[in-house]
């Protein structure tokens, strides 16, 4: 018997295969049959809809600046799924070469890229979600009520017109949703960056894959908050500015959803929000109230062992009525 984990890695190993747009000698027909042989029926990653829908995001093979082939991939599993990823941030001279991985997630892997000298920046951060996003998406939070679907060009499309042009119950219209999701998670932090955020200045996003400022020392990615203990003055400063955080977050109509000592990092003496995914926009969301009060919650409660003393339930209670009031 396979634990989930060891057959979460055999599909994903399977999809990166079967996604090999530029796969050397290897056709992409081969690879795709391949990727059937492997475990028996279709994989969801390795369905032709999905593939050219793959391709589509990235730009067609043999684009105008020669091969991309970061040495650092050569050894990873999923390399095609992750070069077919990122090929167009080289093709846009975005980044020069894939570093190393800096965390290896259950939703999506994390690279250290070399940026191109062209950006201003030495490295980057890529978020690549991984094949098996790809799956399963009726569990997924795409689904949550009131979260924004995004038309083609990133406008947000509700209500009725929600689903045209992106039939769900096609493989392509599946895929289609993923994009849509990611696209909303970067536009969170587009939108919180904008507004003067402690968040990762975005670069760009296509399909599967993000790119943002890289938030650590040279390669190495900074700590976690959970990674960290600070003193108790400074935890004190890093708690009060995670909460303005929170509070201007809500001001762009943003809920994180998913915040926590896990995911906020902690770089030069101050706290960087990270990961997006689960965000929601209030004005449509009846979970967002919910929501708020768990993130301000959980961060209360990191922030105890310091012993910075907060009532998390009064804190939320007051930021939401703000908010509802039109006052943040
Ligand atoms: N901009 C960044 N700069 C440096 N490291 C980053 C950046 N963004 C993410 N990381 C690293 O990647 C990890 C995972 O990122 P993120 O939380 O966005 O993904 P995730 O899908 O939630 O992964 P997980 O399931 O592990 O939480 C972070 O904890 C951090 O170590
Ligand atoms: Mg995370």
């Amino acid at each position: 018997m396979l634990t989930d984990d060891e057959r979460a890695r055999r599909d994903d190993m399977a999809a990166s295969e079967s996604a090999g747009i530029s796969a050397g000698d290897q056709g992409v027909a081969t690879l795709l049959a391949a990727g059937r042989g492997t475990h028996g029926k279709t994989s969801y990653e390795s369905n032709a809809d999905v593939q050219r829908w793959l391709q589509e995001q990235a730009l067609e093979e043999g684009g105008t600046r020669g091969a991309f082939t970061p040495t650092f991939l050569a050894h990873q599993r999923d390399r095609l799924w992750v070069l077919s990823s990122l090929r167009h941030f080289y093709e846009e001279r975005l980044i020069a070469d894939v570093l190393a991985v800096a965390k290896s997630g259950k939703e999506a892997n994390v690279y250290c890229c070399a940026a191109d000298p062209a950006t201003g920046a030495e490295f980057l951060a890529a978020k690549v979600y991984r094949p098996r996003m790809f799956r399963n998406l009726k569990n997924d939070a795409v689904y949550r009520r009131g979260r924004a679907q995004l038309d083609e060009r990133g406008r947000e499309v509700r209500g009725p017109r929600v689903w045209r042009g992106a039939n769900r119950d096609t493989e392509r219209g599946r895929a289609a949703q993923v994009a849509s999701w990611i696209q909303y998670e970067f536009q969170t932090l587009r939108l919180l960056y904008e507004a003067g955020a402690d968040v990762p200045g975005p670069i760009a996003q296509i399909g599967n894959a993000e790119l943002m400022e890289f938030v650590g020392t040279g390669t190495e990615a900074a700590p976690a908050l959970r990674e960290v203990t600070l003193d108790r003055e400074e935890a004190r400063g890093v708690f009060d500015r995670i909460l303005r955080n929170v509070e201007l977050a809500l001001a762009c109509d943003r809920v994180h959803g998913d915040l926590s000592a896990y995911n906020v990092l902690y770089h030069a003496g101050a706290p960087v929000i990270i990961d997006f995914a689960q965000a929601v926009d209030p004005r449509y969301s009846p979970e967002a109230g919910d929501l708020l009060a768990r993130d301000v919650e959980r961060i209360c409660r990191h922030f105890a062992r310091y012993g910075v003393e907060a009532d998390a339930a009064a804190l939320a209670a007051d930021l939401w009525e703000r908010y509802l009031r039109g006052e943040v």
